[in-house]
């Protein structure tokens, strides 16, 4: 038996930080929906063995076997399942990696939520979303909302989900610069929080333009201190910005990829080429947020 699973990419739309907690978190109000790219994941039986393989255009970028989001989630499956004495295998596990590494589009957050999932199904242990959503905030504060996997609104540290208004299909265009940022460093550097009083959004979007409209009045608090560490972030954002039919340009989690909304997919391709051919070093991809 295999089964297989898309870890999608997530996107801040926008995110409004608070003050820093006593437990050293920032409390958050950040709206999250998915795009239709990301990495892929695949598991197969193995006897005993939890075993992860590696492979795709950004796989170089993981050091190998160092604190791998994947296996931290296979393990803390497996540990349940044991705590509840259900029966379970190892698992042979294949991520190709196509999401840049520490980019705030959560790729390792998405990986990690997606092998809960896997696993849940794969061992048949039934685990309810509860129980995941318990073993999804000690792997990372975007853990949770990533194995919620659609439209969302955040708030805590991450852990408290909600649904975000329904979204269409919104043609969009992915932007990373080349340059992995720790969120650590990136919330550390977070001067002016704008707080996390919850904007008012419409149950529904219609449109890219509507969505474009709702998020002037929003903000990612982490792009200042992000392109403080990071000005090709700047780079990004004007890059985007200039595209024809652009809509709307920011930046995703602590960076330091950055997404701009187009209205149709043809206007976010030609852009995507466009970009492509000014800077060859940059990861671009047009893409849909796809909830
Ligand atoms: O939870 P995660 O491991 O992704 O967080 C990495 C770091 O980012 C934390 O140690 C913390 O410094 C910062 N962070 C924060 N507030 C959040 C999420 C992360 O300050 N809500």
């Amino acid at each position: 038996m295999r089964l297989e699973a898309l870890a999608r990419a997530k996107i801040n739309l926008f995110l409004h930080a608070g003050t820093r907690r006593p437990d050293g978190y920032h409390a958050l109000a950040s709206w999250v929906a998915f795009a239709a790219t990301g990495d892929r994941l695949s598991v197969e039986a193995l006897p005993e063995d939890i075993e992860l393989q590696v492979s795709g255009p950004q796989a170089a970028a993981l050091a190998p076997g160092t604190d791998n989001l994947v296996l931290a989630a296979a393990h803390a499956v497996r540990a349940e399942a044991g705590r509840r004495g259900l029966r379970h295998g190892g698992a042979a596990i294949a991520l190709v990696k196509s999401l840049p590494v520490a980019s705030g589009i959560g790729g390792g957050s998405a990986d990690a939520a997606a092998t809960l999932h896997l696993l849940n199904e794969f061992w048949e242990l039934d685990l309810g979303f509860g129980t995941l959503m318990d073993l999804a905030l000690p792997l990372g504060s975007d853990v949770p909302v990533c194995l919620y996997n659609r439209s969302a609104v955040m708030t805590g540290r991450g852990e408290t989900i909600a649904a975000g208004p329904e979204l269409p299909a919104i043609p969009i265009v992915l932007v990373h610069p080349g340059v992995p940022l720790s969120t650590a460093n990136v919330f550390a550097r977070l001067a002016t929080p704008s707080g996390i009083a919850l904007p008012n959004l419409p149950e529904a979007i219609a449109d890219s333009r509507q969505l474009a409209a709702v998020l002037a009045r929003t903000a990612n608090d982490l792009e200042a201190p992000a392109m403080a560490l990071a000005p090709a972030i700047g780079d990004a954002l004007a890059a985007l910005r200039a595209q024809d039919g652009a809509l709307l340009a920011r930046m995703s989690g602590s960076g330091a990829t950055c997404f701009a909304l187009f209205a149709d997919d043809a206007a976010a391709q030609n852009a995507a080429i466009a970009l492509k051919r000014a800077r060859p070093n940059w990861w671009i991809a047009a893409t849909r947020l796809d909830c």
